[in-house]
């Protein structure tokens, strides 16, 4: 007889959600996806409705409970990553008010000031270990009471995108310390809501979800989703992760010493600590992280995967109906044209900063740059400039990381972008370390799927779990000398162009 046991873990991103049901032993029985689009109604502006995040996880959930075959009673647990920072406001009913402020949005400058003028800079980097930032959610908050005071008064719930769809699948009002990490309400240190910065805002208490560690089990599925999924009532919902954190489950970085980058939407570079290491200038992220008990540090870069999906809508129909004529990934054809291209594109250097950025520059107004055009350059050029600049971004947030004497020795690589052979290549040598990747593909999913074995008592901890259910690939690159300092010349000039540009973006941003 079969006595395999599963877990279920939903990724809900920013372009689609993925569910996967895993066995507990880590390998992938089925998974679905489902895309959904971002509206940015202004320039800057990024929103969501948190109805189409439910209708993905509803469909996907019965795609895999129906595809995989498995009894529903054997599924023990289920655990849900997400898009950080996202809001979502119900009122008195549960009904959501407004479509969801993202983590990219920028509207919130003069809300940040606001936060800062109150608290001082140095109290919030305390308290929530960061100073006020236009991605977190504390800002968006003030930002609905600032100009939609109708909604304000009518809100009666905050919630993150994954503990919305945690809502609506258990009937919870629940969160978890890593997610919580990045509303800039909660003492990141002491891993509780912060009352200071609840006043601040000016919301009560009660507004905000019951806080969990990330392994907990916080409800279980609720008799609506069991009828629309096919799933148990007796299915555990753990807490879950923000997806950073939970791509660190999903790759073993569970420990002092270990490190990743990420390319998604947005691109991360994450390194898990024992102990809350805050950058006193703010620019790197210290947050709780799903291991019970330890933090960890991360940049983020704003426009990563994201600036290669705008340059292929807007610029690149021929390789897309090309690769729909040919059942190859539009990426494969992108990335074959750059890889004919050599380091440095000729001399154009690409900023990323489509949507303000994150580390080091902490700026909601910068924009993106193509740098130094000539008439040689063709559109292979801008597509490599694309890739080396985002490159160029994470190599910022590693640089952070280093003076707060956080130094790996490897890097592991995950998200699409893990994808692209030319961009994993471009990681290993501008880092100047050794990169590989890991056998899930699926790292934020994998990693909610792992906490959800600890939570159904399959295991018992995090490492312990990561041990037996995630492993890397034998495909590690080693830097080459001279690459990394040919790559490391372009950086340099890329750093510089921030500095030249500071002051005309910011008049820009006010015409
Ligand atoms: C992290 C961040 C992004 C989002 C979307 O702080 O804003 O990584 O979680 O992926």
């Amino acid at each position: 007889m079969n006595n395999m046991k599963y877990v279920i873990g939903i990724d809900l991103g920013t372009s689609a959600t993925k569910t996967v049901l895993f066995d507990v032993e880590g390998s992938i029985v089925a998974s679905a996806s489902y895309e959904y689009p971002m509206q940015q109604p202004h320039n800057g502006w990024a929103e969501q409705n948190p109805s189409d995040w439910y209708v993905a996880a509803i469909t996907t959930l019965k795609k895999v409970v129906s595809e995989s075959g498995v009894d529903s009673a054997d599924i023990l647990s289920l655990g849900i990553s997400g898009q950080m920072h996202g809001l979502v406001m119900l009122d008195e009913d549960c009904k959501v008010l407004r479509p969801s402020i993202l983590w990219c949005d920028q509207r919130t400058g003069k809300e940040c000031d606001e936060l800062t003028e109150k608290l001082g800079r140095d109290t919030l980097i305390k308290i929530t270990a960061n100073p006020a930032l236009t991605g977190f959610t504390a800002s968006k908050i003030l930002w609905v009471k600032n100009n939609e005071p109708e909604i304000f008064e009518k809100c009666r719930h905050i919630l993150l995108p994954k503990d919305y769809l945690r809502f609506r699948l258990t009937g919870e009002f629940a969160t978890e310390v890593s997610d919580a990490s990045g509303m800039q309400l909660l003492d990141v240190p002491n891993r509780k809501w912060s009352s200071v910065m609840i006043d601040a805002v000016g919301i009560k208490e009660e507004y905000l979800a019951k806080v969990y560690e990330s392994p907990e089990i916080t409800g279980y599925i609720n008799e609506e989703t069991a009828s629309l999924t096919g799933l148990s009532t007796t299915t555990s919902v753990v807490g879950g992760a923000g997806d950073n954190a939970a791509a660190a489950v999903g790759m073993g970085v569970v420990e002092e010493g270990k490190a990743f980058t990420t390319i998604g939407t947005s691109g991360v570079v994450f390194a898990h600590t024992d102990n809350p290491v805050i950058d006193p200038e703010g620019r790197v992220h210290t947050f709780c992280c799903a291991v019970p008990d330890a933090w960890h540090v991360m940049g983020v870069t704003q426009g990563a995967g994201l600036s290669m999906q705008w340059f292929k809508n807007n610029f690149c129909d021929t390789e897309v109906s090309l690769a729909n004529k040919s059942g190859k990934d539009v990426y494969m054809i992108t990335d074959s044209m750059a890889s004919d291209i050599s380091v440095g594109c000729d001399k154009l250097i690409y900023l990323p900063y489509l949507m303000g950025e994150r580390t080091p520059h902490l700026d909601p107004d910068c924009r993106g740059v193509f740098f130094g055009i000539s008439a040689i350059h063709t559109k292979s050029h801008f597509i490599r400039a694309v890739l080396e600049g985002v490159t160029y971004s994470l190599y910022d947030c590693l640089l952070v990381l280093k003076e707060m004497n956080i130094s790996p020795e490897t890097m592991l690589l995950c998200g699409g972008g893990a994808k692209s052979k030319l961009w994993k290549n471009m990681i290993c040598n501008t880092f100047g370390l050794p990169v590989a990747t890991s056998r899930s593909s699926e790292a934020p999913a994998l990693g909610v799927a792992i906490l959800a074995t600890v939570g159904a008592g399959v295991y018992n901890s995090v490492p312990e779990a990561c041990r037996v259910m995630t492993s890397i690939n034998s495909d590690s690159l080693q830097p080459e000398a001279d690459i990394t300092a040919e790559y490391r010349k372009y950086h340099s000039v890329y750093s510089s162009l921030y500095k030249s540009l500071k002051a005309d973006y910011k008049t820009l941003a006010l015409l």
